[in-house]
């Protein structure tokens, strides 16, 4: 079975079951989006009435699923620590401020906030430039068929891809690289830099941590530099310098490609799934770095992710694939933040409403009066901000 098979087989064995507690360890892992609340859905329904403890990094599943919450906190590798049990909104907002306010700790200095934006920051700013620009692709890849609507990234812009598994983002990504060949269609990419994080990470590379990322950018250790600040300490990679890539775990292998992807100078960036394997906190401190760097280069990235909290943080435009999985795919042009996830949630059949105190997006109960309401209006990623009465 496929990673995703294999979980999906033992969560349904799990909730068949007949017991008092369920226990989940990162239910949502290797399942794409549709798969990711499916599951919970499932494990919702099949659960009730019975006492379900849910470890998850995804913080839309995790609210979805859970009614309480506690936060682990501290400092990884060297000590963690429980905080008392907090509604499940409530712990979540505490842990995006970054603030737990029963135990009185700050667990990270700055808040994570999301935006509701219709426009990107993009929209705001006069003459950015067209940067890569594809006309309609066409690839045939034997069993799979994969089409692209012709468009264009802006200097600065982060384009989010998003689909179920099976789909074509990854051969969108190959083509975006020059890996694969269209059979029809083109990338203008010409002359300019690429830095690729492929989805399948290999320790391929001969010598230690240092060694990697010395060799991707002289000064990415330099102790006084916010890339050694901010992302090679935030991900704890300071702490295993010395060892040997061949050695590392899956986790560690990542957090290494990712900061060696962004380390580069680059024209393009192309992050294929750069959440997958790390813990929440990681995957903002990535998703931080990714804005920043772009931004500042004035650089473009693609980024496949199935974690739709992360998208909404730093897309500025959504590519949709849709089609049928294995078979065929097609995806959208560059659509706003707004029409990419509404796009998507309609074929998902789930809408979504703002936290009112930090923006998060969050599920509606399927056939709740929000639920409804926002169906019929077809704004399934709705961007106004709800209180939560209103949503109950
Ligand atoms: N080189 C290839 N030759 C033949 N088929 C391929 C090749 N590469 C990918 N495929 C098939 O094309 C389809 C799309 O694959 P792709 O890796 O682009 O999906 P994806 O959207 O990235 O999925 P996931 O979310 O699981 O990573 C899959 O069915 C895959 O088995
Ligand atoms: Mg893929």
């Amino acid at each position: 079975l496929s990673g995703g098979e294999l979980q999906k087989l033992l969560v349904a064995a799990s909730v068949l079951r007949e017991a008092d507690v369920y226990l989940f360890d990162e239910p949502a892992s290797y399942l794409d989006v549709a798969e990711r609340l499916n599951m919970a859905r499932t494990v919702k329904e099949m659960t009730k009435n019975k006492y379900v403890v849910v470890v998850e990094h995804d913080l839309i599943v995790l609210d979805y699923l859970s009614d309480q919450l506690n936060v682990l906190y501290g400092q990884s590798s060297v000590y963690g620590r429980v905080s008392k049990t907090y509604s499940s909104r409530v712990g979540i907002n505490n842990f995006l401020r970054g603030y737990l306010p029963a135990e009185n700790v700050q667990i990270r200095k700055e808040e994570i906030k999301f935006e509701f934006r219709d426009m990107s920051e993009l929209d705001l700013l006069k003459n950015v430039k067209e940067k890569v620009v594809w006309s309609h692709i066409r690839k045939d890849l034997g069993g799979f068929k994969l089409e692209v609507e012709e468009g264009a990234a802006r200097q600065g812009e982060i384009i989010g891809v998003l689909g179920p598994n099976g789909i074509g983002k990854t051969t969108f990504a190959r083509i975006l690289v020059g890996e694969i060949q269209p059979d029809e269609g083109f990338v203008n990419t010409v002359g300019l830099t690429l830095s690729y994080k492929p989805q399948k990470i290999l320790p391929e590379y001969d010598g230690t941590v240092q060694q990697y990322l010395e060799e991707v950018r002289k000064d990415a250790l330099s102790s006084t530099s916010w890339f050694y600040t901010e992302v090679v300490r935030r991900l704890n990679l300071h702490r295993i310098l010395e060892s040997k890539v061949t050695d590392l775990s899956g986790g560690e292998l990542q957090k290494l490609y990712i900061t060696g992807a962004l380390a580069k100078d680059a024209d393009v960036y192309v992050l294929d799934e750069p959440s997958s394997y790390l813990d929440v906190e990681e995957r903002y401190v990535v998703a931080k770095a990714i804005k920043k760097i772009i931004r500042e280069r004035k650089s473009i990235c693609f980024v496949v992710e199935h974690d739709l909290a992360i998208h909404n943080y730093i897309a500025d435009r959504i590519m949709v694939f849709k089609g049928v999985p294995g078979l065929e795919g097609y995806g959208t042009a560059p659509l706003s933040l707004r029409s990419g996830m509404n796009e998507f949630l309609k074929l998902m059949d789930l809408t979504f409403r703002r936290d009112g105190e930090t923006g998060r997006p969050r599920v509606n109960k399927p056939g709740s009066y929000l639920d409804r309401v926002q169906k019929e209006l077809g704004e399934y990623f709705s961007t106004r901000v709800v209180k939560e009465a209103e949503a109950e």
